[in-house]
């Protein structure tokens, strides 16, 4: 028998316990009992103060996650939980992630509807399309877009020629989500930046954390936006970047069983 814990690997990443018992593998992680961004975007739009550290707490989420080579390819409002009193956001649910190495592209359309990024659709993308799916959550999070309900497509039938409904569907909403991006005003020009319809033309999460560390170290705790509502940049608490995760073992039996590959999918990747 032995556990493997994750945990506190970087305080915006969902901690994870891993154990085999009579060669019986369990997964077990982190409960967070504030629920989804959705569910709490359901009850009241956020406000700037809360879309903002939400954001903050994100970018370094996402740039921790891909330090590690991973892909989380389900970056949405229903995958990033928050404590009960909302101070704190998780980016959860790893269930489509996959390790990349450099160099290496993935293949196999997965991720949801709304959220996804167009490379995604024509079978070759990389850690761009992690940062697309997020500027898409953070343009629903300060009120930019919403998500129709009832309009969604299989993933799967989205053909390039754009001829048949799903193919319609998902152009139309991502022509939505440009459009609007055009429309952001200069102080989200930093959500704007991730969802360049070309990926290369996207901030990295490495470049996307830096900015947001810089600004809120600049900006006065409180000052006005555009729009003319208050907007509060205090830094988040400054969080190690290189650290590594936890990897707490008791009765280890071999290096082959890493929790990371057993839960990760692998599959639809090419070099
Ligand atoms: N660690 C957790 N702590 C608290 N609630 C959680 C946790 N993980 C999941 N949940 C709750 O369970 C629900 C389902 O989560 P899960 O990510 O497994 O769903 P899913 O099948 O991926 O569907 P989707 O993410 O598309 O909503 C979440 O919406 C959330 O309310
Ligand atoms: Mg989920």
């Amino acid at each position: 028998m032995y556990v493997w814990v994750l945990t506190n690997v970087q305080p915006h990443v969902i901690s994870y316990l891993y154990t085999v018992q009579a060669d019986q593998p369990m997964f077990a992680m982190e409960y967070l009992a504030g629920g989804t961004l959705s569910e709490r975007m359901a009850s009241a739009a956020l406000g700037l103060t809360e879309a903002w550290m939400t954001f903050r707490q994100l970018a370094s989420a996402l740039r921790y996650v891909h330090d590690q080579g991973i892909l989380h390819r389900d970056i949405k409002p229903n995958n990033i939980l928050r404590t009960e009193n909302g101070s704190r956001v998780v980016l959860a649910d790893f269930g489509l992630a996959t390790r990349l190495d450099q160099g290496e592209v993935c293949r196999d359309v997965c991720g949801t509807s709304h959220t996804t990024a167009p490379e995604v659709y024509r079978k070759k993308y990389g850690f761009p399309a992690d940062i697309w799916s997020l500027g898409v959550t953070m343009m629903i999070a300060f009120g930019r877009i919403t998500i129709p309900k009832g309009e969604s497509w299989r993933m799967r039938d989205v053909r390039e020629q754009g001829d048949n409904e799903a193919s319609r569907r998902c152009n139309s909403w991502l022509a939505k989500v440009q459009h609007r991006a055009e429309q952001l005003p200069d102080d989200l020009s930093s959500v704007k930046r991730l969802v360049h319809t070309g990926p290369r033309d996207r901030w990295s999460a490495q470049e996307l954390d830096d900015h947001l560390r810089t600004k809120s170290s600049r900006n006065q705790p409180s000052e006005q936006t555009s729009d003319g509502n208050s907007r509060d940049e205090r830094p988040s608490p400054r969080i190690p970047q290189t650290k590594r995760p936890k990897h707490v073992r008791f009765k280890d039996k071999s290096e082959s069983s890493k929790p990371t590959s057993d839960k990760v999918k692998g599959s639809g990747k090419r070099k």
